[in-house]
């Protein structure tokens, strides 16, 4: 396979040429090329052969440049990606050298980026704990810990068994199912809408905003601002009558968050979460049903459902890509010189399968938890147990209602879809052998100020999929359709 390669950098009327005609190509002369790669072609993590083998692309990049190579992004945005996995340790550890703080950024500092570019809700600077490093770092992350924390002591595998097993009722009647869109696409989301506090009053099309930001593309900056919104709405109410839920714990936090700060960390976990739990599920589900040696592990209590889900985060993790990282000087690093403001990419996929540590990429990991899938250092994902919870109890839930559940195509049938950031199944269609629908069960006990919300979100959630698959007019199998209806019946109390 070739790479796509360019030897464009943004720069100012020549991007906005390039944008009207669909490409970016801005001249050979911007100094933004000049800085990455020694004067190198910049290989492209995107577009079509970047998003059909992206793993392909690393090791070329591997190959040519070593632990680190010069890349450009959509709109010709040149960055580096760090492929080795002691310098994507290293990179993540350091941030005096390598900040989170994208105020460093040379591109944007020298006014290449423009304020609606779709990298800026990626990349861009905020207010939050990503965006910091040193003492306000701390103060915003321990308040973050801190109240995923008091979520997860008051039982997420709780909520986590109820929503899989609601979801299942959905479907177990049919004997067939789509594992991605029918359960993984649900399961996180559902569990992280209890736990920020959404209820009525927001909009269904949240959702919709939150799927397309991930996407990126021309919308991405219209949905981010439409997600800002809606928990700008939230924020106020719980200002005025808390609840039980992560908005009320981040405005009482005695680190002292205020609006901005309480709005942008809800928004955080919603858009960090959401993608990369669904895409853990899915990849999980997969390897379960299609890789011999875990299936008869599974059976035989070799191998359990928690080292099945380290296997997949080192194999398959769910964000291939993290951005990103800014020089906070000229430096040298892993052989190439790297300018001050210069952006890195954490090239988490290639650091996990670097040869160095791995030389046999196909050898059990047997649970070891030390790959990157969660990045390292002071900015190592904060909500990393919650998505181990949603993951492995969700699939340990499916596994034990339908002990009999197949794959229903050939496994060189199923498809992806890569973007720069993220890989991710497009459907996992399975059969089992039919059972009747339960009788709906009460919902466990829950303490009571959480009892009051948490049908509403989980309704709320719901409904706004249902919309989001309406509004955009996509065609949707009858499948699908028939589960939407009986699961929102199902939170409506229906039968
Ligand atoms: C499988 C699912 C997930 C994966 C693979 C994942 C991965 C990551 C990665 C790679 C980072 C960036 C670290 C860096 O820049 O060095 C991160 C940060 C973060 N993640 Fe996750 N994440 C997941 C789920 C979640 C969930 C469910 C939550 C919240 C409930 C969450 C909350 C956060 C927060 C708050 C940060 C920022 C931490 C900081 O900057 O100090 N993540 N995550």
């Amino acid at each position: 396979m070739s790479t796509s390669t360019s030897t464009s950098g943004r720069s100012g009327a020549a991007a906005e040429a390039g944008a009207e005609a669909g490409t970016a190509v801005p001249p050979p002369e911007c100094p933004a090329h000049a800085a990455f790669g020694q004067g190198a072609a910049l290989t492209a993590l995107y577009g079509p052969e970047a998003q059909h083998d992206p793993r392909a692309v690393y090791e070329k990049l591997r190959a040519e440049h070593g632990g680190i190579a010069p890349v450009e992004l959509e709109g010709g945005v040149p960055a580096w990606l760090v492929l080795g996995y002691r310098e994507n340790m290293e990179v993540a550890r350091t941030p005096m050298r390598f900040t989170r703080d994208a105020r460093f950024w040379r591109d944007w500092t020298e006014g290449r980026i423009a304020a609606d570019d779709p990298l800026i809700p990626l990349i861009g600077w905020r207010p939050d704990v990503v965006s910091y490093d040193g003492e306000e770092h701390q103060r915003l992350r321990a308040a973050v810990n801190e109240c995923l924390t008091r979520f997860d002591r008051h039982g997420t595998r709780r909520h986590v068994q109820r929503y899989a097993n609601q979801l299942i009722d959905g479907f177990v009647q049919d004997g067939t199912a789509d594992l991605v869109s029918q359960f993984a696409a649900y399961l996180p989301m559902l569990v992280l809408s209890r736990l920020v506090g959404l209820g009525e009053e927001h909009g269904p099309k949240l959702v919709e905003a939150i799927v397309g930001m991930v996407n990126g593309g021309e919308e991405a900056y219209a949905r981010n601002q439409y997600i800002i919104g809606t928990l700008r709405s939230l924020t106020e109410e719980r200002r005025k009558v808390p609840a039980h839920d992560l908005a009320s714990w981040f405005i009482q936090h005695h680190s002292g968050l205020n609006d901005e700060e309480v709005l942008n960390h809800l928004r955080l976990v919603i858009v960090l979460g959401y993608e990369a739990t669904t895409n853990l599920v899915s990849n999980t589900l997969r390897m379960v049903l299609t890789d011999p040696r875990f299936r008869a592990s599974l059976a035989g209590g070799l191998m359990t459902l928690p080292d099945a889900v380290e296997q997949m985060l080192w194999d398959d993790p769910p964000l291939l890509v993290c951005p990103a990282r800014f020089a906070t000087h000229d430096l040298q690093f892993a052989g190439k010189e790297i300018r001050e403001g210069d952006m890195l990419l954490l090239g988490i996929a290639a650091g996990n399968a670097d040869p160095q540590i791995r030389p046999n990429l196909g050898a059990p990991m047997h649970g070891n938890r030390s790959h990157l899938a969660f990045s390292r250092g002071p900015h190592e994902c904060s909500g990393q147990e919650i998505a181990r919870a949603i993951t492995d109890t969700g699939v340990d839930v499916l596994l034990n209602r339908l002990p009999d559940l197949h794959l229903a195509v050939r496994e060189d049938q199923l498809t992806w879809t890569a973007s720069t950031w993220s890989r991710r199944l497009d459907a996992l269609p399975v059969r089992f052998a039919p059972q009747r629908r339960p009788v709906q069960q009460p919902a466990p006990a829950a303490p009571a100020a959480s009892a009051a919300v948490e049908p509403s979100a989980a309704k709320h959630a719901l409904e706004a999929l249902e919309a989001v698959a309406e509004a955009g007019g996509q065609a949707r199998t009858d499948t699908r359709r028939g589960f939407r209806a009986s699961l929102i019946g199902l939170f409506r109390g229906r039968p």
